[in-house]
Parts: C-alpha cells; sequence; structure tokens
C-alpha cells in the first residue's frame, strides 16, 4: 500500500493509474477504522482496479462544541487493517486540507511520501494532530469557498449540527478534486450524507460514480461505530433496541400494505420506536420519516418502497445513528 501525504502526490498518483486504463475507486474516512469502513474499501476492491482511501479529520464538519479535537485515532492499526483489505493508496495528508501554500496555491511539493512516521501515530491522539488546531483556526482563516447542497442537507442531522453538511460537502469536493476519481463509496449508515453527496455530484457535474454501501452491523444488529466502543457494558446490551423497532416497524409497514390495510400513520410508527429505545433506556433525539430519495420529512403516512426511517438516540452521553429504508 502506497501513502500519500501531500495533494499533488495523491493527485499525481491517481492520475497515473488512469492514464493506464485503470478504474479508480476512492472511499473518504475519517479514520479510526472497524468493519463498516472497511466493508466500502472491499466494495471499491470488487468493482475497481485500484483502490484510494483517504483519513482525514475533517475541522469544518465540527462545531465548536463537539469532538473534533478529541476525535479518536488508531493510525498504525488502520493502516494493518487496510493493507489486509487490499488497499492501494492511503492519502493521509500530513497537514490541513485547507492550508495553502504562499501563492494561494496548492500544497506544493512531495514531503516524502510512502514510510516516514506520522504526527498522527499510536493509540487515542486527537485527531486535530494531524496538523494543529492552530493550524487549522489560521489556515481556515484563509478559505472562503463553501459548498451549500440546499433542502437534502436540512433535517435529521443538520438539525442538532447545522454546518455539519457544509463541511462534508466542502472537504468532499476538496478531496474529488485531489484524488479525482472513477467512483467514490458511502455508507448508508449516514444516509443523509450519501444523498447530500449524489445530490452535488450531479448538480455540479463531477462526473463521479457515487455507490451507497449497506450498514454494516454486529451480530446483535447495532449498527457498527467507533462510537460502539464508548457505550457502558449495560448501554450496549441494549443499544440493538434501536434496530430491533426498525425492523418491527419496517414489518408493520409492509404488512399493512400487503394485507391492503392502507399505508400506516407516521406518528404511530414513530411513536413506537420511540417507545422501545426509551423502554430499553435510551433518550430518544429524533426519529423521523423521510423521503428516501430527498430527505423531506413526511408526516402523514408511510409510504412502503420510498420512505427512509431514520433514527438518533443517546445511550447515556453516546448518540448513535441508524436508519433503514421501508
Ligand atoms: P467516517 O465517519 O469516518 O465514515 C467514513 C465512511 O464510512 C462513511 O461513508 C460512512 O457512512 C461509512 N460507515 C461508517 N460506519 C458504517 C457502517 N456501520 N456501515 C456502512 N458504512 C459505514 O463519514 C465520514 O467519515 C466523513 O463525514 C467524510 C465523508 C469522510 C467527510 O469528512
Amino acid at each position: 500500500m502506497k501513502e500519500f501525504k501531500t495533494k499533488a502526490s495523491a493527485r499525481g498518483y491517481a492520475r497515473e493509474q488512469r492514464a493506464a486504463g485503470k478504474r479508480v475507486g476512492f472511499v473518504p474516512t475519517m479514520g479510526y477504522l472497524h468493519e463498516g469502513h472497511l466493508r466500502l474499501v472491499e466494495c471499491a476492491k470488487a468493482s475497481c482496479d485500484v483502490v484510494v482511501v483517504s483519513i482525514y479529520v475533517n475541522p469544518t464538519q465540527f462545531s465548536a462544541n463537539e469532538d473534533f479535537g478529541t476525535y479518536p485515532s488508531s493510525l498504525e492499526a488502520d493502516k494493518a487493517k487496510l493493507r489486509e483489505v487490499g488497499c492501494d493508496g492511503l492519502f493521509l495528508p500530513s497537514r490541513s486540507l485547507y492550508e495553502y501554500g504562499d501563492d494561494g496555491g496548492d500544497d506544493g511539493g512531495d514531503d516524502g511520501d510512502t514510510g516516514g512516521a506520522s504526527l498522527r501515530d499510536g493509540g487515542m491522539v486527537v485527531g486535530a494532530s494531524i496538523s494543529t488546531a492552530s493550524d487549522d483556526a489560521s489556515s481556515l482563516a484563509r478559505h472562503s469557498t463553501w459548498v451549500d447542497v440546499g433542502t437534502v442537507s436540512e433535517g435529521l442531522c443538520s438539525l442538532s449540527r447545522p454546518h455539519f453538511f457544509r463541511g462534508v460537502a466542502t472537504i468532499v469536493t476538496k478531496l474529488f478534486h485531489i484524488v479525482e476519481p472513477d467512483v467514490a463509496f458511502f455508507g448508508k449508515k449516514d444516509y443523509q450524507q450519501l444523498k447530500v453527496i449524489t445530490r452535488m455530484v450531479r448538480d455540479l457535474d463531477f462526473g463521479i460514480e457515487i455507490v451507497g454501501v449497506p450498514i454494516a452491523r454486529e451480530e446483535d444488529g447495532l449498527a457498527k461505530s467507533s462510537r460502539n466502543a464508548m457505550l457502558t457494558e449495560a448501554h450496549r446490551a441494549k443499544a440493538p433496541e434501536i434496530y430491533r423497532g426498525l425492523l418491527a416497524a419496517r414489518a408493520a409497514c409492509v404488512e399493512g400494505k400487503r394485507e391492503g390495510k392502507g399505508s400506516l400513520k407516521v406518528d404511530d410508527v414513530t411513536g413506537e420506536i420511540s417507545r422501545r429505545i426509551e423502554d430499553a433506556g435510551g433518550r430518544v433525539d429524533y426519529v423521523h420519516v423521510v423521503d428516501a430519495e430527498t430527505v423531506a420529512r413526511r408526516t402523514d403516512e408511510v409510504v412502503v418502497g420510498k420512505s427512509l426511517i431514520a433514527v438518533a438516540a443517546f445511550f447515556g452521553s453516546v448518540r448513535l445513528i441508524d436508519n433503514m429504508e421501508v
């Protein structure tokens, strides 16, 4: 697996591959990789000749009160996992991607790529150490172009994280322009993110294929997430109730339709899922039914075949998200 620390070297590698007729797949991540991330890489391997993964904790998608400064990292373990699933190129920027050369251009030359100790090695170190927090503040002050994707980025997670999708769309645009992939892979676990990127790529003619990958789950159904490790034993045992609630809701909606009873009311479906989560000791942030394509909230009926039920809930202080297409 080759490693690239600069924009120029990552771009050079991907261009070389494409010039050789290779189909380049891309998986952007923020590191601290688990099987959910690796599923994306495996999917990319199955349909591409070359797979590039990026690990970059993007400061602009965190609000001031969020965990950018303490975002977990496990770089050596990440690299070992990526090698195992056959990742070809790892883009691991050695400084802020919002830092531009004094000429206002790119980050200049290659600062030595494969090998070399990273700034962000070892166990649980802070995400900001990829470039120091103050570096980010000063480089961000010089960055002024943002990608706003409109209504598909409203509602759900943007309710509690208002700057989130602007930050995601902007960094993914930058990464797409650096790696210039043929196809990029995003998990359905972050369903709204997938839809925001799909819409952005369509509206702005990126010419990149976007593939949504099904949610990877633990054996008991809990969606895989780096946050699961932060749950207490008792909460970890109860958290799969989110998934069981979603499954039961989907079954009820589909059965209602099959038996000609008509569509179920949104309030009944979301109320039942909320009750199950609260009975299990969780605290609901939201349970919403949205249009699976536009992510617009529905408040009347669950239209089977076109809906998504999305959940965010706290178990202790850990916020978990999950969703299911109905
Ligand atoms: P991150 O949270 O590291 O996730 C990287 C990718 O892994 C996303 O596409 C996410 O949906 C996917 N993923 C995580 N858990 C998953 C699971 N259990 N099943 C399937 N896919 C899963 O999402 C981001 O990073 C960032 O916002 C990013 C797109 C990299 C932009 O900074």
